[in-house]
């Protein structure tokens, strides 16, 4: 039994979230904390909303509310829809409660007082219309290094470089359109180049695992060429404010230094929630955070590799006071360096890049107002961006939910729980099985081995791939034996082995579907005379602040009843019943009907 921490990425709360979103961070991290805990280990799950930095406020202006106000209500709607997708999180909660605020803060005075937070003066870019800072991102420009138009602030995504948006040829504000005013101002920094020589090595040890994706190492890797001190505070009156700075409210803490530290507050949270409720200690977060076997899997799209594979690292290594300068951790004890950045690339729609702001969006609280939510995780799971970009288009989505989804999962389902339901009316108890009946059996069997080793490497393509190309096999071991034309009394003790065989291989191929499809596994479940609790599926809490007891909704689960990742036989006599399809088929219109709400209709 393994500790492992599943760290998801924190969704901004400045709009609901769109299906590209769930497609890199949260579809993914949920399969693999399903099949972990299945695998038997201790997982912990933890997420929030992300409710600082420049976009909440910008868009609190924008609508004519308070960045709280406007933080409050999409932080109900993404935990509502992350709820509804199924995803498992133990704790999902927000960077705006109490216990976040005070663990940023005990961060940054260690990282300080270790030496690693540095002062000094530099300009900041002032939107002329607005007067407000303008954040990195908020600025664009051609790149000074590769040329290339459309390069943003912090990052080119042409080159792969970090920069300094003083230094973007010909910058404009995002905000107004028009040229930033640069002003000097003193803000702390993160000293990197000390803690570069130790990331380095850090980050040589994990690429000897083989395990990272190729193109998350090396983008790691060549960050760490040119490293600089990175500013950790902004001109900006929403954020953790600064310790020692309380006599400048107009400085708060990056909202990215603050952002990623979610992952060890949330699990002090997760803790102190379990305590309370008489369920455990305070302090069991420990386990996955200062035990050195524990794994922690950090899961994010790609244009986030830099703050976990260089930004948060180096945090807990200067925390820890093991960069050039020393020092000793604090009462956090020493923190782990992340296992694996597991990081996606991106999800495009209909070939175009999700754009909120130009309505080229679909989001995902429409998507499961219309559809079954396993129709999009399937989708996601099958043909997301796992190692390469991918494009979600309707067309795709309908196909594959009626040809795979119906007329091959559901199908099988559906055709095995009638004959037993119409021939026996229970689960049969198979006699002598014959060659045939055997190699399905084995297949399956032979399955939980592949698809769990292609999910614990965060292969879930070749996974699902795999569970379907068995589901393939099943059916066609029904085609083959054809028990629908086993009338005769005589042919009943092998019609009951095939049934017998049908159910078993529906029942295995269920238990790993599990990961996947939690909401139609548990109803697959039901169909073959189970309870339909094998997957346990995320509750919507309403709790208060643990100490300052504003009320907030978290997204919480008990998951510890899972059944085990392994064949087990289904119980002979449960008694089955003439079975209601598990899957919607799509009519064709649906593909029409979505490009014309996208304004994409011809
Ligand atoms: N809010 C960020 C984004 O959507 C992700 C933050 S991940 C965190 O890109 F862990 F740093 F919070
Ligand atoms: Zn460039």
């Amino acid at each position: 039994m393994t500790h492992v921490l599943s760290a998801v990425a924190w969704p901004y709360a400045n709009g609901p979230r769109h299906i590209g979103h769930v497609a890199g961070f949260g579809v993914p991290s949920d399969v693999f904390s399903r099949y972990m805990r299945m695998a038997g280990n201790e997982v912990l799950m933890v997420s929030g909303t992300d409710e600082h930095g420049t976009p909440i406020l910008v868009a609190a202006d924008e609508s004519g509310v308070t960045p709280q106000e406007l933080a409050d209500k999409n932080n109900r709607i993404i935990a509502e829809d992350l709820t509804a997708l199924g995803l498992s999180y133990d704790l999902f909660t927000r960077t705006t409660t109490q216990n976040h605020i005070d663990v940023v803060q005990r961060m940054f005075e260690v990282c300080r007082d270790n030496g690693y937070m540095v002062t000094k003066r530099m300009p900041v870019a002032i939107d002329p219309d607005t007067g407000n800072t303008l954040p990195d991102r908020y600025i664009e420009g051609t790149c000074p290094i590769c040329g290339a138009a459309g390069a943003r602030g912090d990052q080119c995504d042409n080159c792969g470089n970090q920069l300094d948006p003083k230094d973007l040829i010909d910058p404009v504000s995002k905000v107004s359109g028009k040229a930033p005013i640069f002003r000097d101002s003193e803000h702390y920094f993160l000293d990197l180049p000390a803690l570069a020589e130790r990331l380095g090595q850090w980050l040589d040890q994990v690429d000897h695992t083989g395990e990272w994706r190729p193109n998350v190492i090396s983008f790691a890797k060549h960050l760490l060429k040119d490293v600089q001190p990175r500013a950790m505070s902004r001109d900006i009156s929403w954020g953790i404010p600064v310790p020692g700075w309380e006599d400048k409210p107009d400085k708060r803490l990056y909202v990215w230094f603050d952002a990623v530290i979610g992952y060890l507050s949330a699990s002090i949270e997760w803790a102190r929630r379990r305590e309370a409720e008489g369920k455990g200690s305070k302090d069991d977060w420990r386990a996955w955070w200062n035990d050195p076997d524990a794994l922690t899997y950090y899961f994010m799209g790609k244009d986030n590799i830099v703050f976990h594979a260089e930004i948060w690292p180096a945090e807990i290594l200067a925390y820890n006071g093991e960069g050039a300068r020393g020092g000793k951790a604090g009462a956090f004890g020493t923190l782990n360096l992340p296992t694996q950045v597991v990081a996606s690339e991106f999800l495009t729609m209909e070939g175009k890049k999700f754009s909120s702001s130009h309505h080229v969006v679909i989001y995902v609280r429409d998507v499961l107002s219309r559809y079954q939510p396993d129709a999009l995780r399937y989708f996601i799971s099958i043909a997301g961006p796992e190692t390469s970009d991918a494009d979600f288009t309707w067309s795709e989505f309908v196909r594959r939910n009626n040809s795979e989804l119906v007329a091959g999962w559901g199908n099988l389902v559906n055709r095995t729980a009638s004959m037993i339901a119409k021939r026996f009316g229970e689960i049969p108890a198979p006699g002598e099985l014959e060659d045939v009946d055997k190699r399905l059996l084995e297949q399956v069997r032979a399955g939980f081995e592949t698809v769990g080793e292609n999910i614990a490497h965060h292969h879930q393509r070749a996974a699902l791939t795999e569970i379907m190309r068995l589901v393939g096999e099943a059916n066609g071991y029904i085609s083959e034996t054809e028990p629908f034309k086993m009338k005769d009394p005589s042919q009943r003790e092998r019609l009951a082995t095939v049934l017998h065989t049908a159910a078993q291989a529906v029942y295995d191929l269920n238990t790993m579907m599990c990961v996947f499809l939690p909401h139609s596994s548990n109803a697959v479940d039901r169909v073959m005379g189970g309870d339909g609790t094998i997957a346990p599926l995320p509750e919507l809490r309403d709790v208060e602040d643990l100490d300052t007891c504003k009320p907030y909704p978290i997204i919480t689960g008990d998951y510890s009843n899972v059944r085990a990742w392994a064949s087990a036989e289904i119980p002979v006599g449960r008694p089955i019943a003439k079975p209601k399809p598990v899957f919607v088929k799509l009519d064709p219109s649906v593909v029409d009907e979505e490009l014309e709400r996208l304004g994409l209709g011809d």
